[in-house]
């Protein structure tokens, strides 16, 4: 791939909030979580965690989902708290698939710190990884990863990892539109 191409890449990757239902095979995922791992991290600390749900962990993630989405908004014990959930609950199940991501928590504050801007680069180098491969993600930080229960499911010690993101990715159904201001407006050249 030349410079030209690489920078195209990264200019015409997008989020990607509808997939196709086809799933995306194995080794494209693997592709990608192995580029994730090359991303740059202060003291080769390495903070990056993946969790990759089957079927099983998904359908009560989905439980997860769901009821948050329909706690936040709507009235307990009311059709439209029902409505809401199953509505959540189905869009959840029809994600191709996903991967969660966790930061591991170092003592250090500093260190803390670096090892969230290591996983933000991991992230990226994934999501660029899928594009190339034409699997588009949404990196979501919504209150799933917050959740007591989430943290429960996957058997993870909150005071020793932190969840970040939830990668949610498949075969794009479309493409939305993005923009950015010019990196000029963004650029200080000093003396
Ligand atoms: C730290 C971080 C958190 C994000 N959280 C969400 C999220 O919770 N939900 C969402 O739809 N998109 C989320 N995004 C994706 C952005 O909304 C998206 O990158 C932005 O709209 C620009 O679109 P583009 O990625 O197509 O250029 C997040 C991105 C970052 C870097």
């Amino acid at each position: 791939m030349t410079g030209e191409a690489f920078i195209r890449l990264i200019r015409e990757r997008r989020t990607v909030y509808d997939f196709k239902p086809d799933p995306v095979p194995r080794p494209v995922l693997e592709q990608a979580l192995e580029a994730a791992v090359w991303a740059p991290n202060h003291g080769l600390s390495e903070p990056w965690r993946f969790h990759v749900p089957g079927m099983k962990t998904r359908a009560v993630l989905a439980q997860i989902y769901a009821r948050l989405r329909a706690d936040k908004r709507c009235e307990p014990d009311t059709d439209a708290w029902r409505q809401t959930y199953e509505k959540a609950l189905q869009r959840f199940l029809a994600v191709p698939g996903m991967v969660l991501v966790g930061q591991q928590l170092a003592e250090d504050p500093l260190q803390r710190e670096e090892d969230a801007a290591a996983v933000a680069c991991a992230i990226q180098n994934f999501q660029l990884a899928m594009w190339a491969q034409e699997v588009g993600v949404q990196w979501s930080t919504g209150p799933v990863i917050r959740a007591v229960e989430t943290y429960e499911l996957l058997g993870i010690e909150p005071k020793k990892e932190k969840l970040v993101a939830l990668l949610y990715y498949g075969y794009p159904a479309c493409v939305g539109r993005s923009r950015r201001s010019d990196w000029r407006e963004k650029t200080r050249w000093l003396d």
